[in-house]
């Protein structure tokens, strides 16, 4: 795609990836990806805000050549993650009079990632202004959305946030601004689960330090862009703020159909008390699915077989994740079955200390699930349900 322009003098200048698969070689991208890079001309400067994957440098330079840049002054570098600071080390070679303007915390990062030289840099301090003419770059300091170094850039005149991966969506797309909602709602909510949400606190003290600018256009690092930010803005608050919703995640490995059976059969328990239930064969599941559904959670159901004494390896690595993500469950329960007995219980127990949770009582048998299991899991559901209502989660 060639750079195009979002208002008079400013581009977008970055690179669509429309076949990554994975991110972080973890995250999975079934829509692809983009890295967004905006050029700004002011009347006596040029800057360039964030960068590309170092995969795709190429068609960023090609972009700069084809609006003829002979020189950038700076080269804003909102976040040192290398999939916006990977060329960085080509731009710099390549525009010598360049400065890679960054918080001190990203100029360590950068220098430690990127060896770029240390007299390339200018840091800036938060609510700096830089003037590049007739515009101004405001940068804001933004901590821990999602690494320590981590601003947005402002664009007062035009009144433009250029947001780097806050408000971002893994989604590759030839819209350079939003035009199906229900598309990247979902693209920006699965971004938000698999990188935000471990971030909460942070990002509740974010948003309400954006509050106060007036912005037209949130332009993301991943994504399309936002002209009716309120849509986003909206979104990342009912993330952060709302309540736990009447629902249940239920993750489960079943070996042989006993834990599958009670996991059957504690949903549709579930179900006719009124509990939403999102369950996942941790076989076949994309993980992205799962944290999504753990961003609205208000109780996590793990179902897991016995092997080796302890729970299935691909419990573990799910219990691991949810522990890792910190949603804002409020309870937690197991289910599962075993030959000869183990400590599956205990394992995962100790695994999520992250999760401030109450523990209801697992139901765990022998074997196939004889009728006094099924009855505990009837107790089960009805304990979740009771719960969920008496915390007032709708
Ligand atoms: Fe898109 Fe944190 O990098």
């Amino acid at each position: 795609m060639k750079p195009r322009e979002i208002k008079r003098g400013v581009y977008w200048v970055g690179a669509i990836d429309w076949d990554r698969r994975l991110f972080d070689s973890l995250i999975p991208l079934p829509d692809g990806t983009s890295y967004n890079s905006y050029l700004i001309k002011g009347s006596q400067k040029m800057a360039l805000i964030d960068a590309v994957d170092p995969t795709m440098k190429e068609v960023l330079l090609e972009h700069l050549d084809e609006l003829k840049i002979k020189t950038i002054d700076y080269i804003i570098a909102n976040h040192a993650e290398q999939d916006h600071s990977g060329a960085i080390a080509q731009l710099v070679e390549k525009y010598p009079r360049s400065k890679v303007v960054c918080t001190p915390k990203c100029k360590e990062l950068l220098i430690a990632l990127l060896m770029i030289p240390e007299a390339r840099f200018k840091t800036v301090a938060d609510k700096e202004n830089i003037s590049l003419g007739d515009r101004t770059l405001e940068f804001i300091y933004t901590p821990w959305v999602h690494w320590p170094e981590t601003m947005v850039s402002y664009l007062r005149e035009d009144r433009i946030l250029f947001s780097y991966d806050f408000f971002g969506s893994h989604l590759a797309t030839t819209d350079l601004y939003v035009s199906d909602e229900g598309q990247v709602y979902e693209a920006a909510k699965r971004y938000f689960a698999e990188i935000m949400m471990p971030f909460r606190a942070t990002i509740e003290k974010n948003l309400e330090k954006l509050k106060d600018y007036k912005i037209d256009i949130i332009a993301p690092s991943h994504g399309p862009m936002y002209d009716k930010p309120e849509f986003i803005i909206k979104a990342y608050n009912s993330w952060v703020f709302d309540k736990p919703k009447n629902i249940v995640v239920l993750p489960y490995i079943s070996m042989h159909g006993s834990t599958r059976l009670m996991v059957e059969h504690l949903v549709e328990a579930l179900a006719e008390k009124g509990v939403t239930v999102k369950q996942f064969d941790l076989t076949v599941t994309d993980i992205g699915k799962l944290a999504m559904a753990l961003v609205d959670a208000a109780t996590i159901v793990i179902g897991t077989p016995t092997i080796l004494v302890g729970p299935h390896p691909n419990v573990v690595y799910a219990t691991f994740l949810a522990n890792a993500l910190k949603p804002k469950v409020k309870f937690v329960s197991i289910i599962g079955s075993y030959g000869w007995g183990g400590k599956a219980v205990e394992q995962l127990a100790a695994m999520i200390p992250n999760l401030k949770v109450e523990v209801i009582e697992p139901v765990l048998c022998k074997g196939l699930p004889h009728p006094a299991d099924y009855e505990a899991l009837e107790k089960l559901a009805t304990t979740i349900a009771q719960k969920h209502k008496a915390e007032g989660f709708a």
